[in-house]
This record gives C-alpha cells, sequence and structure tokens, in this order.
C-alpha cells in the first residue's frame, strides 16, 4: 500500500469528526491507537456470519472458528518472526502477559536472592507484577538508572549485571519518554550470564519491524490495541524450551490434558496458558491488524513517523519555557513535557477545548516522574495516522496555554 498518509486516514472512521466542535485531532496512539476498516470489517464479518466456539466444538462452525483462531496464532508468528505458532501465546494484553511470565516463570525459576533487573524508564506493568510475585519467591527487583536524557545508563547496567539476575525485563520504547532501547545488546549481555530477557514491545510494535530470532529475547510482549488492533488481546511470545518448562498460572478449560478429582495434567504451550474461552473474535482483529500493517513498508512508516517527530518537535521547541521530559539520541514518537505554571492537566484540557486529544499524568510510570521530579507531563504519542495538520493545531493550542499561564 501506498504511505500516502490522507489515504491511510481515510481507513480511519475514528478519526472523522469533532471534538468540542473542532477537528478531532488525535495524539494519544500510544494509550491506544484508532482502528483501520480492516480490523473493524474483518471483526464484524466474524461475529456476523463466522462465530463459534474455538477447541471445543465438533460441528462445522466450531471447526471453523478454530481454524480461524490458530490461524490468527499464525499471522502473529509470522509478524515478528517467530520460528513457529506455537511460540505465540494469546493473552489478554500486554500487563496481562508480563503477569504471565512472573507468575509462571518467575514463581518456578526464581529463589530468594534472585534478581530481576529492570529499567528505571518502565511502566508499572513491568514493575508491579514483580513486585507481587517478590512476596512468594523472594525475589530481589532492581532497577538501572536513567541518565538525564531519558537513555539507559549502561554503565550501571553492566555493573547492575552479575550472576544474580536471572531475568532482565526491560520496556524497548519508553512509553512516557519515547526512548528506545538498546534490546539487542541488552540481550546479548544478559545472555552472557546466563539471564533471561524479556522485552516489552508495547510502544515499539506499532512503528518498527521486531524479530524476535534476530533480537534472540526469550520473551517478548505487546497489546493488539496499541497494533491498531482490538483491546482485551495481548501475545506473548517465548522460546519454545522456556514455555516448555513453565507451569500453569491459571487452570480452567483447554489448558488441559487430563482431569481427575484428584490430580491433572496439562497440555503442552501454549494451549496451557489459555485457560477458559479465549478472546476469539480479539485475536482475529489482531490478526487482520498485523496483516494490515505487512501492507506497509516498514522502512516508510519509519521515515514518514521520523519526519513528523522531528517537525513536532520543531513546534515545541517555539512554545516558551516548555520543558522536554525524554531526549535521548534514540527516540521516537512519544513526546512529553511539561510548560511553567500550567499542569499537564490543564494542558491536555485547553488543549481537548480545541478538539486536541493527548494523554497528561504519570503515564502508569510513577519512578520516571520521580526521576524528574515532576508529578505529570503532558504526553503526545504519533500514529500512523497523524499529520503536520495535526501538529499545527497541538501547537496553536500550546501558544493557548502558554498565554493562558503566562
Ligand atoms: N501504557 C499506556 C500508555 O502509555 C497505557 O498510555
Amino acid at each position: 500500500m501506498s504511505h500516502d498518509v490522507e489515504t491511510i486516514r481515510a481507513q480511519f472512521p475514528g478519526l472523522a469528526g469533532t471534538a468540542n466542535g473542532k477537528p478531532f485531532t488525535y495524539l494519544d496512539s500510544g494509550a491506544t491507537a484508532q482502528k483501520p476498516l480492516a480490523v473493524i470489517e474483518r471483526m464484524d464479518r466474524f461475529l456476523r456470519n463466522e462465530y463459534g466456539t474455538v477447541h471445543r466444538g465438533l460441528y462445522a462452525r466450531s471447526v471453523e472458528s478454530t481454524q480461524a483462531y490458530e490461524q490468527a496464532r499464525v499471522t502473529v508468528a509470522k509478524f515478528i518472526n517467530a520460528p513457529a505458532e506455537k511460540n505465540i501465546v494469546f493473552t489478554m494484553g500486554c500487563t496481562d502477559a508480563i503477569n504471565l511470565v512472573a507468575w509462571s516463570w518467575g514463581r518456578k525459576h526464581l529463589k530468594k536472592g534472585d534478581r530481576v533487573l529492570i529499567t528505571g524508564m518502565e511502566h508499572h506493568a513491568n514493575i508491579v507484577p514483580w513486585q507481587i510475585v517478590r512476596e512468594i519467591t523472594g525475589l530481589e527487583l532492581i532497577a538501572c538508572p536513567i541518565l538525564d536524557d531519558g537513555s539507559l545508563d549502561m554503565d550501571a547496567f553492566d555493573k547492575l549485571l552479575d550472576e544474580r539476575v536471572k531475568l532482565v525485563s526491560v520496556i524497548h520504547v519508553a512509553n512516557s519518554l519515547g526512548t528506545i532501547n538498546p534490546v539487542k545488546e541488552l540481550t546479548r549481555k544478559a545472555h552472557a550470564i546466563g539471564a533471561k530477557v524479556l522485552i516489552d514491545a508495547a510502544q515499539s510494535a506499532p512503528h518498527m519491524r521486531l524479530d524476535v530470532q534476530d533480537l534472540d529475547c526469550d520473551f517478548l510482549v505487546f497489546a493488539g490495541h496499541k497494533l491498531y488492533g482490538p483491546t482485551g488481546i495481548g501475545v506473548l511470545y517465548g522460546k519454545s524450551n522456556v514455555l516448555d518448562d513453565m507451569p500453569p498460572w491459571r487452570g480452567g478449560g483447554e489448558m488441559i490434558e487430563k482431569v481427575t478429582i484428584e490430580k491433572t495434567t496439562f497440555a503442552p504451550a501454549p494451549a496451557r496458558f489459555e485457560a477458559g474461552t479465549p478472546p476469539i473474535v480479539e485475536a482475529i482483529g489482531l490478526a487482520a491488524a498485523c496483516q494490515w500493517m505487512n501492507t506497509f513498508n516498514w522502512e516508510k512508516i519509519q521515515a514518514a513517523e521520523r519526519t513528523l517527530y522531528d517537525y513536532a518537535e520543531a513546534g515545541l521547541a517555539t512554545i516558551p519555557g516548555l520543558r522536554r521530559i525524554g531526549t535521548a539520541a534514540n527516540r521516537n514518537t512519544i513526546l512529553s513535557f511539561t510548560m511553567p505554571n500550567a499542569h499537564a492537566s490543564d494542558i491536555s484540557s485547553i488543549l481537548d477545548l480545541e478538539g486536541v486529544a493527548i494523554r497528561a499524568g504519570h503515564h502508569c510510570a510513577q519512578p520516571v516522574m520521580q526521576r524528574y521530579g515532576v508529578s505529570a507531563t503532558a504526553r503526545v504519542s504519533l500514529g500512523i495516522y497523524n499529520t503536520q495538520t495535526d501538529i499545527d493545531r497541538l501547537i496553536a493550542g500550546l501558544r493557548k496555554v502558554s498565554e493562558l499561564f503566562r
């Protein structure tokens, strides 16, 4: 498909219309992305004509539904270049996928004194599950500090990475800063001391080609709804030998081999981790989103988003007193900032009156706010459909904020 942004926008009904009587300007794709017709129509068609349970029914509709669900797994596996579909576990989201790893792999493989090394730029989904499982296992949770520009302190990382670390769990693109972490290098270093690696690709999956075999990570997680797919679906990729060595974390239907009142034996991965009726429609919607993304050239997506990012940065630089939070050399698609006198929620509310939707708050990354001595930032996050007109409206709105809070 051509990378003409107006052609792309036309496929997103959610971008049409107005907000507060102004053209709707959506700059919050880091929180959740709008949906293309390819996803909406695929889910609609499945719900209308093809819907049935999976893995349970012996009748034609269920068999076909099962085929569609399992084909979605194949599509997702190819999307991230996983070796096979059995490496893909469908979860309820990115948070759910990290919780799965913490509760299953963590509880089995981590004991008192073992360390999980995260970074100071994680969002809560990659902090809190480890703290909860810490209560059970005695694991130690440590965080590699970040430098003032929002990049990872690599010297500190090297010092913290010793044989006590059993897992490095790291955000690929920081949702509050835009920093792109050198995950391939971190993985290589972690493997050198025998640690496993989890990459949280929630903010990278929509913006860059992911190749789990090239990254060599043990786990990679992402959410459907940030990738132009539906909510309620996420992905846990795991290497086969790692997934095969993980116990179930939720019990229920279809994750079993044999159940008696006395005892249960479990199905192999990925079914072992998909207890109960799975998010069938959502998995099919996610596959439609992956297929839709596959119609583009990643280099073109990245070049267009880079050009727009530079344009937005230049605009933000014209706003008096605006402080950027997150200026690492390697960054993309997310622009966080504060303004003198105006709280982030003031900025968001005034922009909302102009039809411009951004996120304001701590972005579920309170330790990052603490690192910069702020309670909140305003955050612009770009999607494949954003244009320079969107940025012009943002900057015009910020000029109003600046005048009102002078
Ligand atoms: N992690 C999501 C965000 O950054 C919710 O907005």
